[in-house]
């Protein structure tokens, strides 16, 4: 009887091993650029630009180098009106440009042939700098988006539709995305939610073309903290994202979450020194009860880390 017994766990281990190997073996058959990049994974990639994290191109992972992404309401050569505005990626000379723009079988099958017949994406040049924007086409009664080199499809230049957004419709959104990287939010956040009742609550789980090109993916490991993939749709405010990154306390009292106000530097958005030790002490007499407010939270100046990070989970995380 015994026998039987360690002879039948022999046979399971063994079984189990085999699959395991079997699963090792096969895996490296399968062609991830058969994957079809979606509008987010383009969204994600023409945002972030060509890495994210260590690269000889920002070797101390300042989120330098990055391209930047606008939203316009005017075309930048025209002058004719856009309704509703689009978003595009402006990539300055010497900008790398995107994995995918790069390496266009990264695109998946359809949507390289849509970027390169179309979208002439293999004829933007990093020297020159490039504009892309994202288009939609029908194929065989399917939608599928691709990237649009619009620096050569509509002779828009990166500096005309930077000087056509302006600051205010500018976004740091490939910046912002290296802050949340170099901070560490990933230890405790995660941009994964799963196929379980997570959804519910966090939004729909991403698809496996999300990601085309991109690195890091950042999904994060252990949940500490609630799913931030989709958080700019439950929540899209600036005012409060800057109060809860100043001190997460101000809004959430018993939040865990670190106080991220070394993200504003220096001097606020009218140069003006930002005194920590004052807004320290005038906050401590607000939660004694001294105070009928706490202390207002900095305007944050155009270069800042803080200005990338709102950036990128406002435009990104949707
Ligand atoms: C020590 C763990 C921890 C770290 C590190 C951390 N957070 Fe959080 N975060 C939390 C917790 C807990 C909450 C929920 C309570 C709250 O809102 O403060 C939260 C809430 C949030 C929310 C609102 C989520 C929602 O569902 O409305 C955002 C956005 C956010 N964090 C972004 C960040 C970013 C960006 C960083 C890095 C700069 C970061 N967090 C770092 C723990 C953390």
């Amino acid at each position: 009887m015994a026998f039987r017994q360690y002879k039948l766990g022999t046979v399971g281990v063994g079984l189990m091993l085999g699959l395991s190997m079997t699963i090792t073996l096969m895996l490296p058959s399968f062609d991830f650029r058969s994957a079809e990049s979606t509008w987010v994974g383009l969204d994600k990639a023409l945002s972030n630009g060509r890495l994210i994290g260590f690269s000889y191109e920002d070797p101390l992972v300042r989120g330098a180098n990055k391209p930047i992404t606008v939203i316009l309401k005017e075309d930048p050569k025209t002058g004719a009106t856009i309704d509703p505005p689009i978003r595009a990626y402006v990539y300055k000379p010497g900008t790398p440009f995107a994995s995918p723009i790069n390496h266009p079988d990264n695109l998946g099958p359809t949507v390289k042939s849509l970027g390169v017949e179309r979208g002439k994406i293999d004829q933007a040049a990093k020297a020159s700098g490039a504009v892309f924007t994202i288009e939609y086409a029908d194929v065989n009664g399917q939608e599928w988006a691709y990237p649009v080199n619009a620096t050569a499809v509509k002779g828009w230049s990166p500096d005309a539709a930077l000087a056509t957004a302006g600051d205010q419709n500018s976004r740091y959104v490939g910046r912002g995305k290296t802050v949340y990287i170099t901070e560490g939010c990933w230890w405790c956040h995660t941009l994964l939610p799963e196929q379980t009742q997570d959804w519910q609550v966090f939004g729909a789980p991403p698809y496996l073309g999300d990601f085309n090109g991109e690195m890091p993916t950042a999904f994060g490991s252990d949940r500490k903290a609630p799913d931030i993939l989709h958080v700019a749709s439950r929540n899209s405010s600036r005012e409060w994202m800057m109060m809860h990154f100043f001190n997460p306390r101000l809004v959430q009292p018993n939040s865990i979450m670190p106080r991220f106000d070394y993200l504003w530097g220096r001097v606020d958005v009218d140069g003006n020194k930002i005194d920590f030790k004052k807004w320290r002490a005038e906050y401590d007499e607000y939660r004694r009860g001294l105070r009928s407010h706490p202390p207002e939270v900095p305007e944050y100046a155009r270069d800042t880390e803080i200005r990338a990070l709102i950036d990128w989970v406002l435009t990104s995380l949707k």
